[in-house]
C-alpha cells in the first residue's frame, strides 16, 4: 500500500506530517512510504534521512498524489501551486485523507473531496477519549503553541521574567496571567514558570484548579462562573456569569507584564475576556499574546497575524504558531497521525470500520458523500469559505 507524504504548499508552513523516524516504523510494517523531495527540509529532516529511513523520494509530484492509497498531510487540500490543480483532485478516485483538516473553514475543498470520491479523516475532530490520546494531535499543536506563546510574549517584555539578584539591585519577577488553561494554557503556565515568572490563572472549568496548582501557579475563582459542558469542553456563559468572569479578568489583568489568552469554545467565536478599557488599565510596556486571534480572538483589540500597540501594550494574535517551532512540531504530528493510520489498518490494509468510534467520527468524506453531520450542517448552513 502506498503512502504518500507531500510537501505542504500553504503559506509560512515549515512542519511536515511524516518524521523519518516514523517512516522507517511504517516501512518496517510493509508499507511503501513516498515522500516529496525537500518535503521535510523547512522542518530540520533532509530528503537523506527519509531515504536512510526506508522512504522513497518523490520528485515528482503529480504522480505522488495520483498513485497514492493514503496521503497523509498537514493542511487541507488547496490549489496547487504547481502542480495547476487542486490536491483533492489531484488524488485518484477511492483513495484515502488523513490531516488536520479543518472541515469547518474549508467548504469548497470539503465538496471536491465528496466529489472525488476520496475517503477523508480529520484529525481535529477526534473524540478526546484515553484511546485516542496518542492519536491527539490537536493536544500536541496546543503544547507547542502554548510553549511558543510564553517565549514570544517574553521577547516582546523589556523585562526578565525571574526574580534576580544582582550587584545593579533586585529585579522583581514578572507577573503572567493565563486565561483559559486547556493544554495550551497548562503548557503556558510550566514554560512562564520554569522562566522565573509569578503565574495567575483562570478558566470557567474548576476542576483545572489543582493541575494550575500542581505547576506553581495560582487560580482565580470567580464565585458562580462555570462551564464545564460535553466533553470536557467548556461551553458559553450566561450573560451574567461573563460579567462576572470580565470583573475578576479587570482586577488581576492591571498587575499583569504578559497575558495568554487561549479561551476557546468549540464551534463558536473565542469569547471576548480583554476589552479595550482593561487593555487600557494595563502597564505600559506590558504584552498580550491571543493564541484565540483565529477564532476572532479573546482581546477585542487582537488583529490576525498583526502586531498591535495601544496606550504602550502590545497585542499579538499570532497564527500558526506550531509551525514556527518544526521540528518537534512535525515529530509529535507524524507520532500521532501514523498511530492513527495504525488505527485503519489491518495486516497492511485499509480496514475501515465505521463502527468504530474514532474512524467514526473523524470520516467527513465517503462514497461520494460529506458524512460528518457537523461539518455538512455548516455547509449547508453557508458558514465558511
Ligand atoms: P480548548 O482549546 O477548547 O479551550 C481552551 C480553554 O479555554 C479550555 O480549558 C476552556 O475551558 C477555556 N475557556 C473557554 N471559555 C472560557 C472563558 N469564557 N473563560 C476562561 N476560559 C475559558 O481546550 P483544549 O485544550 O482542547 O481542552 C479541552 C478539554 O479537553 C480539557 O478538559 C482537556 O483536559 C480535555 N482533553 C482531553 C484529552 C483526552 O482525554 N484525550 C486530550 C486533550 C484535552
Amino acid at each position: 500500500m502506498n503512502i504518500a507524504i507531500p510537501r505542504e504548499v500553504v503559506d509560512d508552513e515549515r512542519r511536515v506530517a511524516m518524521v523519518p523516524d516514523m517512516a522507517k516504523r511504517l516501512a518496517g510494517e510493509g508499507l511503501t512510504v513516498r515522500v516529496e523531495k525537500d518535503a521535510g527540509v523547512a522542518a530540520g529532516y533532509p530528503n537523506e534521512a527519509y531515504r536512510a529511513a526506508g522512504a522513497e523520494l518523490v520528485n515528482d509530484t503529480a504522480s505522488l498524489w495520483r498513485d497514492a492509497d493514503v496521503v497523509l498531510k498537514i493542511h487541507m487540500p488547496t490549489e496547487h501551486p504547481t502542480l495547476g490543480k487542486h490536491e483533492a483532485s489531484a488524488m485518484r478516485e477511492g483513495a484515502s485523507l488523513v490531516g488536520l483538516l479543518q472541515p469547518f473553514r474549508h467548504h469548497e475543498a470539503v465538496q471536491k473531496l465528496a466529489e472525488g470520491n476520496i475517503t477523508s479523516f480529520s484529525l481535529d475532530a477526534l473524540p478526546r477519549i484515553t484511546r485516542a490520546q496518542s492519536m491527539d494531535v490537536l493536544s500536541s499543536m496546543s503544547t507547542v503553541a502554548g510553549y511558543k506563546a510564553v517565549l514570544v510574549g517574553a521577547s516582546h517584555l523589556g523585562r526578565f521574567f525571574p526574580m534576580l539578584i544582582t550587584a545593579a539591585g533586585t529585579i522583581r519577577p514578572s507577573q503572567v496571567f493565563v486565561l483559559g488553561v486547556g493544554v495550551a494554557g497548562l503548557q503556558a503556565i510550566a514554560t512562564a514558570r520554569r522562566l522565573g515568572a509569578v503565574v495567575e490563572a483562570f478558566d470557567v472549568r474548576p476542576g483545572v484548579k489543582e493541575q494550575v496548582e500542581s505547576l506553581g501557579a495560582r487560580f482565580l475563582v470567580a464565585e458562580q462562573v462555570e462551564a464545564e459542558g460535553e466533553g470536557g469542553y467548556a461551553k458559553e456563559l450566561s450573560q451574567e456569569q461573563h460579567q462576572r468572569e470580565l470583573q475578576l479578568i479587570q482586577e488581576h489583568i492591571r498587575n499583569a507584564d504578559v497575558v495568554i489568552t487561549t479561551a476557546l469554545i468549540p464551534g463558536k467565536p473565542a469569547p471576548v475576556l480583554v476589552t479595550e478599557e482593561m487593555v487600557r488599565a494595563m502597564k505600559p510596556g506590558s504584552v498580550i499574546v491571543d493564541l484565540a486571534a483565529e477564532m476572532g480572538g479573546n482581546c477585542v483589540l487582537t488583529q490576525k497575524g498583526v502586531e498591535v500597540t495601544e496606550c504602550g501594550v502590545t497585542i499579538l494574535g499570532p497564527l500558526n504558531l506550531p509551525a514556527t517551532m518544526p521540528t518537534h512540531a512535525s515529530q509529535m504530528y507524524a507520532k500521532n497521525i501514523s498511530t492513527f493510520l495504525q488505527h485503519l489498518l489491518k495486516e497492511g490494509e485499509l480496514n475501515l470500520d465505521f463502527e468504530d468510534e474514532i474512524t467514526a467520527s473523524t470520516c467527513i468524506t465517503r462514497e461520494g458523500k460529506i458524512v460528518h453531520e457537523a461539518t455538512r450542517s455548516a455547509i449547508d448552513g453557508g458558514k465558511g469559505s
